[in-house]
């Protein structure tokens, strides 16, 4: 056999071996997968009967008439009870379950859940980032539009990407949801009247009352975009911090530090969002005005209007409600400190 064939059964048979190796990996690999979906299998099933039973088990201690004794027995149970259910919760958080109705439309019945929580951490924050990114292409363009170029075209891909970005935030958001984040209902819905908004100020035609409305609009959008970038800031410093809060062991951060450096980029941001809240209704208001005009023809007038005032009231008092709860703990952490 000559040198250079040699060589290449050498090299060949050294493939094999990786090969079987390989082989044998895979095959191992595809048992454990198997192994796991059984496993989920049984925790989903078990979960749910143990759902059940929980609920016949306390409907039937309301029924009951107990002496003191007993009463005190019963009342260890049911706060056992009480736990139990949050446990569920817990571990159903890293089991996949059935998805809502608005991701089974849009992605169909795949599994979204995440199962680790350092892949739910990774996806959180590759969610920020996005928004960042497309907030950064939102806020330049719409800068160009205010100042440079009058074009109904540009005003046109300014508005569909906003349509293209606020529906895949609900997309995004359901699979946070899915996976244990704790978005209140609202910003969900804030984001289809949004996406809402921005197509129906697709459609309004070039008209007077368009161009009446369109300095103020750009405006609007450069603001928001400018608050979205800090709250960009804030937000994932309070998921880097929490993170960092979870693998505790070898990171210099407490409970007390996240708690007040939240409540520091909190009100460092609230004026912000406030003055952005009262921007909308005044959009609002503009166009209920200018939908009295007598030769106001347009229905986007009115829609866009009631857009802004909905946007308004869910914003101011959704954050209203988030600060006073948030302020409400930090005064119960500080009087029991
Ligand atoms: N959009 C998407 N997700 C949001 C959100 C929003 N506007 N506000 C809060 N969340 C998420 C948080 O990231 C957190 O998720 P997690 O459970 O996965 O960690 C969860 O909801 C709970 O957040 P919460 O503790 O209630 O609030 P926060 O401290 O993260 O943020 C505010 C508080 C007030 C800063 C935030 O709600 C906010 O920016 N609101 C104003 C938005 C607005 O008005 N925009 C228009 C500006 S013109």
């Amino acid at each position: 056999m000559s040198q250079d064939l040699a060589d290449v059964v050498n090299e060949w048979t050294g493939l094999e071996e990786e090969y079987q190796h390989l082989q044998d990996t895979h095959k191992r690999y595809l048992q454990k997968l198997d192994e796991i979906s059984k496993l989920q299998n049984n925790c989903s099933s078990s979960i749910a009967r143990q759902r059940k039973k929980l609920k016949e088990l306390s409907r039937q201690i309301k029924k009951k008439k107990l002496s003191q004794e007993d009463a005190n027995t019963l009342a260890e149970i049911k706060d056992k009870l009480k736990t139990r259910q949050n446990v569920f919760t817990e571990m159903e958080a890293f089991l996949p379950k059935k998805n809502g109705l608005y991701l089974s439309l849009v992605l169909g019945n795949v599994n979204v859940t995440l199962l680790s929580k350092q892949s739910k951490f990774a996806y959180k924050d590759e969610y920020e980032k996005f928004k960042l990114y497309l907030t950064v292409i939102l806020l330049l363009l719409s800068f160009i539009c205010y100042g440079f170029v009058s074009y109904r075209f540009l005003d046109a891909i300014l508005n569909f990407l906003l349509v293209w970005f606020y529906c895949t935030l609900t997309i995004r958001e359901s699979i946070l949801i899915t996976n244990g984040s704790r978005i209140k209902g609202w910003w969900v819905f804030h984001h289809y009247i949004s996406a809402f908004l921005s197509g129906v100020m697709l459609t309004w035609p070039d008209g007077n009352l368009y161009k009446m409305f369109r300095g103020q609009f750009l405006a609007y959008c450069l603001y928001q975009s400018f608050v979205q970038c800090l709250q960009y800031y804030y937000q994932s410093g309070c998921l880097y911090r929490l993170r960092t809060l979870g693998e505790r062991h070898n990171m210099d951060l407490t409970v007390e530090g996240f708690q007040s450096w939240m409540w520091k980029g909190l009100t460092f941001l609230l004026p912000f969002l406030f003055f952005g809240h009262f921007w909308q209704l005044f959009n609002g208001l503009c166009l209920f005005r200018m939908a009295r005009l007598p030769d106001c023809k347009e229905w986007q007038v009115l829609v866009c209007g009631l857009c802004f005032l909905i946007l308004f009231m869910g914003n101011f008092f959704t954050t209203l409600a988030v600060v006073r709860q948030k302020s409400k703990k930090r005064n119960q952490k500080s009087k029991s400190l």
